[in-house]
């Protein structure tokens, strides 16, 4: 958990910043404010870090109003997180979105905390969630003798057991279960490159869910 590349934007610039999406937003579009204010209906929800270098509008070159987006340390889906599962439930429910993706983010200070020995405070309860997912692959990820390498598989296996968390929630199995079209889908993003990866675990009902977790 370090703090690298640290801008030098101070608290006025907000301000300023903010007056000028205003000017150049009514430049493109005089409409797009009073649009906007009519409502929501975005086709995605985002589940992603609250890593400041992975925003869900700019990586996908969307627009207000087009991703319904959460974040949270290491894009988690933890099944007693009341935010986490409100939003969800908001997102399946009442705003009916046709995809819900779990974007992780390589290099993720979050993970790289979790595969650590290091006590860091309160936030170690919310990393324990990480340990899990390397304990269940722990064979895999002790295979892996480069560091960074092995990092980046976590951050990878991270997002996949997120999507099936997901998969086991009520919220999504009951969508599927009424008829509601809804794709759960893992990417992964380089901050390095700028390209997001498609995890390929892509699920659209619950076929292929160990029976343990499945809804009747
Ligand atoms: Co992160």
């Amino acid at each position: 958990m370090c703090a690298q590349n640290i801008t030098n934007i101070t608290y006025d610039d907000l301000l300023k910043g903010n007056e000028k999406f205003v000017t150049d937003s009514l430049a493109v579009d005089p409409d797009f404010f009073s649009n906007l204010a009519k409502g929501q209906n975005p086709p995605v929800l985002w589940i992603g870090c609250a890593d400041s270098r992975v925003p869900a509008n700019q990586i996908t070159n969307t627009k207000p109003g087009e991703i319904f987006v959460h974040r949270n340390i290491a894009n988690m889906v933890i099944h007693t997180d009341m935010n986490m599962l409100s939003v969800l439930d908001y997102a399946v429910n009442v705003l009916k979105v046709h995809h819900v993706i779990v974007t992780g983010h390589y290099g993720c200070g979050g993970v790289i905390a979790a595969m650590t020995n290091n006590e860091f405070g309160l936030i170690d309860n919310w990393l324990r969630h990480i340990k899990d997912v390397y304990r269940l692959h722990a064979d895999e990820l002790n295979d892996i003798a480069d560091e960074k390498d092995r990092q980046n598989r976590l951050v990878e296996l991270n997002v996949i057991e997120n999507v099936y968390n997901l998969c086991k929630t009520t919220i999504v199995q009951n969508a599927w279960a009424s008829g509601q079209k809804l794709g759960v889908h893992g990417w992964v993003y380089s901050i390095e490159t700028g390209i997001i990866t498609d995890m390929k675990v892509s699920t659209y009902n619950s076929s292929n869910m160990e029976d343990v977790f499945k809804f009747k």
